[in-house]
């Protein structure tokens, strides 16, 4: 569902459907609580190499962690968990970076050097700034670079704050706000430049991720990207009960795109953060 910029309303985007409740095959994951911050201190975790094996019962999932699966199969629990959660926080640049807002430059700057140096050849008509908030990435960074910069984020408040935060000549080259769960938008094929989704992944099921980015993959114009920036985690995945969300690890991240039918163009980590966060990782896909 598409709508415009000035007039925001609640989600009422098709659902997938619901999902089929799959039997936990492998609990050799223990599930690990991560902390507060969305930005999230590294914990230990286990081995996940197991997922070459993957049976027919859990095709929807990647982490092999039999809590997690669990926690994702109840779709409405898992998603109005996340929902409730992020109403809470304030519309603020510290309150999208959990606390840490002073890192905010050192972010935009190093996202805007992996898009000058990766993608000379891009083309710069529209984006599409995905789990959005109030606007952090597409003022910081997306509006820099493309003429039009459309939002998407499941929390009403924060993209209402958005025309404040952006300011309006800014906020008129949003031409819409989709306040929608990305796990039920439908984007229009042939539609972005670049889709650009930071910092919220980790609230979307397996399941609902790889579908997500197989519909993105249609909806890219020629010659454009997806790009995924997000917390990594040493190995295997990481639960938070508090807010139904998993920190994923490069591996699984990897094994999603694959299933996805996305090739990897390019990786890379994000310097100069705080050693007590998870790293954080770059993913330029189409
Ligand atoms: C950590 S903040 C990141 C905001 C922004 N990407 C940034 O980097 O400043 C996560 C955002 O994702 C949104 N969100 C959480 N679950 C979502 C979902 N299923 N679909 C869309 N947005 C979601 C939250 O409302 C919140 O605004």
């Amino acid at each position: 569902m598409t709508v415009e910029a000035e007039n925001v309303v609640p989600n009422s985007c098709p659902s997938l459907g619901p999902e089929t409740k799959l039997n936990s095959t492998d609990s050799q994951q223990n599930s690990q609580t991560s902390s507060d911050s969305k930005l999230g201190s590294q914990t230990s975790s286990d081995s996940e190499h197991t997922d070459s094996s993957i049976d027919s019962e859990s095709q929807q999932f990647v982490v092999r962690n039999s809590k997690v699966q669990e926690c994702m199969s109840n779709r409405e629990g898992w998603y109005s968990k996340s929902k409730n959660y992020w109403k809470e926080v304030p519309s603020t640049v510290d309150g999208m970076l959990g606390g840490y807002g002073s890192l905010t430059q050192s972010d935009l700057l190093s996202s805007a050097q992996f898009l000058a140096k990766l993608f000379t050849g891009l083309n710069t008509e529209r984006a599409l700034d995905c789990g959005a908030g109030i606007g952090r990435v597409t003022k910081g960074l997306l509006l820099n670079i493309f003429d039009q910069v459309e939002m998407i984020d499941t929390c009403q408040e924060h993209l209402e704050s958005a025309r404040e935060y952006l300011g309006e000549k800014m906020f008129a080259r949003v031409p819409a706000q989709h306040c929608c769960g990305l796990e039920d938008f439908h984007p229009e094929p042939n539609t972005y430049d670049l889709v650009w989704i930071q910092w919220v992944i980790i609230y979307l099921s397996d399941y609902d991720f790889i579908a997500l980015l197989a519909r993105f993959k249609k909806s890219l114009k020629k010659d454009g990207y997806i790009v995924v920036k997000d917390n990594v985690t040493k190995t295997g995945c990481e639960l938070d009960d508090k807010d139904s969300s998993v920190t994923r690890s490069d591996y699984q991240l990897k094994q999603i795109f694959k299933r996805a039918g996305l090739e990897l163009i390019v990786d890379s980590y994000q310097k100069d953060f705080p050693r007590e966060l998870y790293k954080v990782k770059y993913y330029a896909l189409r």
